[in-house]
């Protein structure tokens, strides 16, 4: 059986006054909460909510040295993080990062105990051209290690993030059943069959318990809707009951 996890993608925002959203959420017993805040607020999420679990939201791919401004998965492991968000679309956009290069970063993620959360999805231009299939799974055997045994991947249409657009429930029902065989044939059928696939982009209280009936949906990334335990709650309550 599959651990459902509702992981909260706080991107960049949240100041100290923000971690008073994290005690109200719940945290059910069956399920995974997890909130990735900015790493400035990381040690301080994790001691103020100890009923939750972290993440950060990305890390370089070594373990120490002269990277400036840049932070290691081993010190997002130190601050109290569990997991690490990687290759997640503004991170490729913003920063021009490559399959290859997530490729270290799951490794690094893995070496310093982290669970990483893979970020895939298509652009508009690719869902309309109908190549959607094909960049996801390019996304996934190019940054994933063949022998990593232990991940989450979350499927993130790109026009889907922030935008209040979702792809339909049969759409995503496709693209979660095609993640899993890409899975089954990079890595193992049992890890494909162990692994957390989580959508993310736009996932709302409105929405969220149809997109959690969904076979092979095991929970949400979610952003905007994380930023707030009146929204957050709700979507982890409706996870719960799935
Ligand atoms: P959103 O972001 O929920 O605000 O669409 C999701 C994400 O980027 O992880």
């Amino acid at each position: 059986m599959r651990r459902k996890l509702a992981a909260g993608n706080w991107k960049m925002n949240g100041r100290a006054a923000d971690l008073a959203e994290l005690a109200p959420l719940p945290a059910p017993q069956d399920i995974d909460v997890l909130i990735c805040p900015p790493a400035t607020l990381l040690s301080r999420a994790a001691m103020a909510a100890p009923h939750l679990s972290f993440g950060g939201q990305d890390c370089h791919p070594a373990d120490t040295g002269a990277h400036t401004g840049d932070i290691s998965a081993a010190m997002l492991a130190d601050a109290g993080a569990s997991y690490v968000i990687l290759g997640h679309s503004e991170r490729r956009s913003d920063h021009a990062e490559r399959d290859a290069l997530i490729q270290y970063k799951v490794n690094a993620a893995r070496q310093a105990g982290l669970v990483p959360i893979l970020c895939v999805g298509e652009t508009r231009d690719q869902r309309d051209a109908g190549t959607a299939p094909r960049i996801v799974a390019d996304q996934i055997a190019a940054g994933l290690p063949p022998d990593i045994e232990t991940v989450v991947v979350a499927y993130e249409p790109v026009w889907a993030i922030g935008s209040g657009a979702t792809p339909t429930l049969d759409e995503i029902a496709d693209m979660h059943r095609q993640i899993r065989q890409t899975l089954a044939a990079h890595l193992t059928p049992d890890v494909a069959a162990a692994t957390r696939l989580l959508y993310g982009g736009s996932v709302k209280p409105g929405n969220a318990a149809d997109i959690f009936a969904i076979d092979d949906v095991d929970g949400a990334l979610v952003g905007g809707a994380s930023l707030r335990a009146e929204d957050f709650g709700p979507i982890i309550t409706a996870l719960a009951a799935s």
